[in-house]
């Protein structure tokens, strides 16, 4: 959807990237990385100051303790923080439960390791899931949940109750959640974040996956860290030393100013997008979108059926051609792409002037 919206000269609303400038002190901070001739090869698990300073975010945030020394892995982002932690623990044959819709990567995450997906579905307008529809995706074959909250693509938070049921099933069948929690500080009219792994019986069987991308707007400096137990840590490291060696040494001592901003930074990240949030759902519902109100992360589902568009795919085609407006269409983030085929998703990590360029064109629709 981005090369076809540069293709276009299209407003992208399609993928998850601000176009604002990242904060002054993370560049600032990049930049004397560099000139301080940090410039060589981190050790392979993440430097040792950026390994400190995650752990010490944590234990700040969540009163979590990780030892940087056995628990901490610095990767290429949650991207890769994903693909190595799966391939750390899937064997082929392996089931693994993913709810639907996803954040696309996890399909075929799963299927490079040879493992098969189980779906269960995240129902529209709450995207709640049914507690007997998720026991029976999990089986012997279970090896693990993929779990994202703050949700993307529906901006769902998942709450302690629903955390606690899957933290049940997980313990039951004897399976690890991995979670992606790169939406972890962006959440709304009050939503908490709770890591899965906080809760009792999941220190061991969880496998937290973050990044610097959202949290801090910089989503092309490809930092992201993987806590695990040792035991998981051990083979994360070994997996993730072949992928990719390591990632950019001069802006993890970037990630060290990043993860050490106060406070207020967060408070600051949440409120700003809350605000966009409402601009462009007003925008949305004004051109006749049905929208499903984010609680977290940076963008809306909607429902598109008002239009009578045969599809999600044609619809996103005529928005980008015709209106100069990128979006997803919906069933990409489905494996059953019928059940996505009247959602689209639009994203608002953007400056008001394009959020307020792309109000005036999604009028014309
Ligand atoms: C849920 C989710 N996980 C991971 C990523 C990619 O993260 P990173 O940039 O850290 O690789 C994205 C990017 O949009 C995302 O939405």
């Amino acid at each position: 959807m981005t090369r076809l919206a540069v293709r276009h000269g299209a407003i992208n609303l399609a993928q998850g990237f601000p176009d604002f400038p990242a904060p002054a002190a993370l560049k600032s901070a990049a930049s004397e990385a560099i000139d301080a001739d940090i410039n060589q090869y981190a050790i392979t698990w993440g430097s040792k100051p950026f390994r400190d300073a995650i752990a010490a975010k944590y234990q700040r945030t969540y009163g979590m303790d990780f030892d940087p020394e056995r628990e901490v892995t610095v990767c290429c982002g949650a991207t890769e923080g994903m693909i190595a932690s799966l391939l750390a623990v899937l064997d082929p044959g392996d089931e693994v439960v993913l709810f639907e819709p996803f954040y696309e990567n996890y399909g075929p995450d799963t299927q490079l390791c040879g493992a098969t997906s189980r779906y269960v579905k995240l129902q529209a307008p709450d995207w709640t899931f049914d507690p007997d529809e998720l026991r029976a995706a999990f089986s012997s074959r279970t090896k693990a949940i993929i779990l994202n909250s703050p949700n993307n693509p529906t901006g769902k938070v998942f709450s302690r109750e629903e955390l606690e049921c899957i933290a049940r099933l997980c313990q039951e069948f004897d399976c690890l959640a991995i979670t992606d929690e790169i939406y972890e500080h962006i959440l709304y009219d009050g939503t908490v974040h709770v890591p899965i792994m906080s809760l009792p019986g999941m220190r061991d069987r969880s496998i937290l996956v973050n990044s610097m991308s959202k949290t801090y707007s910089v989503t092309g400096w490809r930092v992201g860290w993987v806590l695990a137990s040792p035991d998981l840590t051990d083979s994360i490291r070994k997996v993730h030393d072949f992928l990719t060696v390591g990632a950019a040494a001069p802006l993890q001592q970037a990630g060290v100013t990043a993860l050490s901003l106060p406070d207020d930074y967060y408070t600051h990240l949440s409120t700003e997008y809350a605000a966009r949030r409402d601009h462009i759902v007003s925008s949305l519902e004004r051109a006749g979108f049905t929208c499903f109100i984010p609680d977290g992360a940076y963008y809306v589902m909607t429902d598109i059926s008002a239009f009578k568009y045969v599809d999600d795919a044609s619809f996103v085609r005529h928005l980008i051609t015709h209106l100069g407006v990128a979006a997803v269409p919906g069933s990409s983030f489905f494996a059953h792409t019928n059940l996505g085929n009247q959602f689209v998703r639009f994203c608002f990590c953007k400056k008001y002037e394009t959020l307020e360029l792309a109000r005036q064109q999604l009028y014309k629709l």
